[in-house]
């Protein structure tokens, strides 16, 4: 098969982990006998530079009219200056929005020959840690009115926090969906003991359990669940929240699986459409040295054959490809010990294409 892929390299780091991903796509395909072919985007920090706009109109036809979206990152130091609605960061949210990917899966998973950089205690970690994070991705506080209003106290601004229904059933179907896939275990996260759109959430998250009577369903409060993160991570499985609880959320367990270089996302629309992406962002003080870790990207081109593909035997194949050169001793700056040998990211990326 022939797939075309929208390839979006960024800012920072983005280009260097790209390029890696992209020799690894081709080994796969050689291997398998598929055709992977990329058309090359501009989007964030460059697009500003090259376009004067972060998310160019073309950019978005492109990938409108490819089968999934590979992204590296976006931002950097040169642009923070820039007013918040001109920043390279709109571009994720334009390109969310624009591709209607509502459903922003996050897996937080502590590989086994990394578990010494889990910065948790060994025995609140033993036995590994494996849980998702499915955000949503396209509402909520990101998306609502927004303005500035004056007030008694002076000058005030807003941001509003909506849910619709249905944008709360179908983040939920997908978690549901996951969770019969993995332990039949969902944890909904939410702030219902103040927000009424956290009441409707937790409502609609009720009525869609209905569907799942297999799943084992627990709610819980943003602020409990921050705190059950770090003192108990063993209890989640699937967790689903709201568009800013879960981009907290999720940065708290990739952290806590010690390796945020290391992990993979996917942004899913209706459909099998997808936009890829590693977790860890620009990273622009490493930019450019080859020292940065391009397992995230490689990993989440994984998860776009899988899931957008539906090529799972691919996926695998990447995926082990990256276990066996973590347990070969390849380590990149971001994952090694005090001592331990580095190997750049250039000669990763190899090595992975070695192993496919
Ligand atoms: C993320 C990032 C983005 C977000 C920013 C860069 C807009 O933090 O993908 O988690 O808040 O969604
Ligand atoms: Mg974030």
């Amino acid at each position: 098969m022939n797939y075309k892929i929208a390839v979006i390299p960024g800012d920072g780091i983005g280009p260097e982990v790209i390029g890696e991903a992209l020799k690894v796509l081709d080994a796969v395909g050689e291997k398998y006998g598929h055709t992977f072919e990329y058309t090359k985007v501009l989007a964030g920090g460059c697009a500003i530079d090259e376009k004067g706009e972060c998310l160019p109109q073309e950019t978005v036809d492109v990938c409108r009219s490819s089968d999934a979206v590979l992204l590296g990152a976006v931002g950097g130091w040169k642009w923070d200056t820039l007013p918040g609605d001109k920043r390279p960061e709109r571009a994720l949210l334009g390109l969310r929005k624009e591709l209607g990917l509502f459903a922003n899966l996050r897996p937080a998973l502590l590989f086994e020959e990394l578990a010494e950089a889990c910065p948790l205690k060994p025995e609140i970690v033993e036995g590994g840690l494996d849980i998702v994070v499915v955000r949503e991705l396209t509402g909520g506080i990101y998306f609502g009115e927004k303005g500035t209003v004056d007030t008694d106290l002076g000058p005030a601004a807003y941001d509003v926090e909506q849910y619709a229904e249905e944008e709360v059933r179908r983040i939920a179907k997908v978690a549901f969906d996951m969770a019969m896939k993995r332990n039949k275990k969902l944890t909904s996260v939410d702030k219902a003991n103040v927000l009424e759109s956290s009441r409707l959430w937790r409502r609609i998250v009720a009525e869609v359990a209905e569907d799942y009577p297999e799943v084992e369903v627990n709610n819980f409060y943003v602020d409990n669940a921050a705190m059950q993160l770090v003192r108990n991570p063993k209890q989640f499985d699937v967790i689903v929240t709201s568009n800013i609880f879960g981009d907290i959320l999720s940065d708290e367990a990739s952290m806590i699986t010690g390796s945020i270089g290391m992990l993979p996302s996917a942004s899913l629309a209706n459909g099998n459409f997808g936009m890829y992406e590693p977790v860890h962002g620009s990273a622009p003080d490493i930019a450019g040295q080859d020292i940065a870790n391009p397992m995230a990207t490689i990993l989440s081109a994984a998860m776009m054959l899988r899931y957008t593909f539906g090529l799972g035997d691919e996926a695998d194949c990447i995926e082990n490809a990256v276990k066996k050169v973590l347990a070969d001793g390849y380590r990149t700056a971001d994952i090694a010990k005090d001592g331990e040998a580095v190997t750049g990211t250039a000669e990763i990326g190899r090595l992975i294409k070695e192993a496919i």
